[in-house]
């Protein structure tokens, strides 16, 4: 009994961190949040931790935690910036929580003059991805603004090209204004996993665009659906005649092994040219 007792506590705290979390929960990856989704007050991610990157300014350090599996990501693209081209990125905001948000949102609408003009700016508190740990705002040593002048920086581009293979995705640009709400951002980043980035990044789409979207997939191919199949899936949802998708959908699924099976199948019609299903299903991208 008290070992049942042990075994059930023990459960219940891993399920809290996340680890059972439903990608859309509050705790997944591919939670969205904006100002028609938004998280609650109280949300703090359980496993937030300082990413082992230089920033702008050394007070900064403690303005850029994320969730684990965000940050070890964040070093790994900093690193690949550093070994492949030379480029040192600079960190300057990762999670912030409800009332700092607040905070940064209040003093925008005194900057500004109304909170008209700062929404397109700078979230209300509840509507920034910065507090679920899976965002950050980036820039580099040669330009070390926050504006519209780092998308041309060849540090900007690359990321730009290259942060999906780290699992990120650029969330704001000039010509998704109208839908995500928000002015173009080149310097935020965020989380959502490799496969995921890998399918926006193709799609080219806003994150509003594709998250409404790939809610409708069954959880499984949501989880362990490979960056061709994701974007595979999704082009044909979006902008095809939707029945690859229904299929997908559709498919009988109770074990692992039948998930394997069609995560395997339909991965098969979206491998592009010279990338094999080994390739695909070991999560490479290109
Ligand atoms: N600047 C972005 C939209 C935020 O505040 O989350
Ligand atoms: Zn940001």
């Amino acid at each position: 009994m008290k070992k049942c007792l042990i075994l059930f506590m023990a459960l219940m705290v891993f399920a809290c961190q996340g680890a059972f979390a439903a990608p859309f929960d509050d705790d997944g990856l591919l939670r969205l949040v904006n100002r028609d989704e938004k998280i609650t007050k109280k949300y703090v991610p359980a496993d937030l931790v300082k990413p082992d990157v230089p920033t702008n300014k050394k007070s900064q350090q403690e303005s850029i935690f994320m969730r684990a599996e965000a940050a070890r990501a964040l070093e790994e693209m900093f690193a690949a910036a550093k070994a492949e081209k030379g480029y040192n990125l600079l960190a300057v905001s990762g999670y912030r929580a409800f009332g700092l948000q607040q905070v940064m949102f209040n003093n925008k609408v005194k900057a500004v003059g109304s909170k008209e003009k700062a929404w397109r700016k700078v979230a209300p508190a509840g509507a920034s991805e910065h507090q679920l740990g899976l965002a950050q705002d980036v820039i580099c040593d040669t330009y070390r603004y926050l504006n519209n002048g780092f998308a041309d920086t060849d540090e900007g581009k690359w990321l730009y090209a290259n942060c999906h293979r780290f699992g990120f995705i650029v969330r704001y640009l000039k010509e998704w204004e109208s839908i995500t709400g928000y002015a173009a951002e080149p310097w935020h980043f965020r989380y959502l996993g490799v496969n995921h980035a890998a399918a926006v990044h193709w799609l080219n789409i806003p994150y509003e665009t594709y998250a409404h979207q790939a809610m409708e997939l069954p959880e499984f191919v949501q989880v362990k659906g490979n960056a061709y199949l994701l974007y595979g899936v999704m082009d044909n949802a979006l902008n095809g005649d939707g029945c690859l998708f229904e299929e997908i959908c559709n498919a009988a699924c109770d074990t692992e092994a039948q998930q394997m099976a069609v995560i395997e199948e339909m991965t098969v019609y979206f491998l592009p040219e010279g990338i094999s299903l080994s390739q695909a299903l070991s999560g490479e991208v290109h």
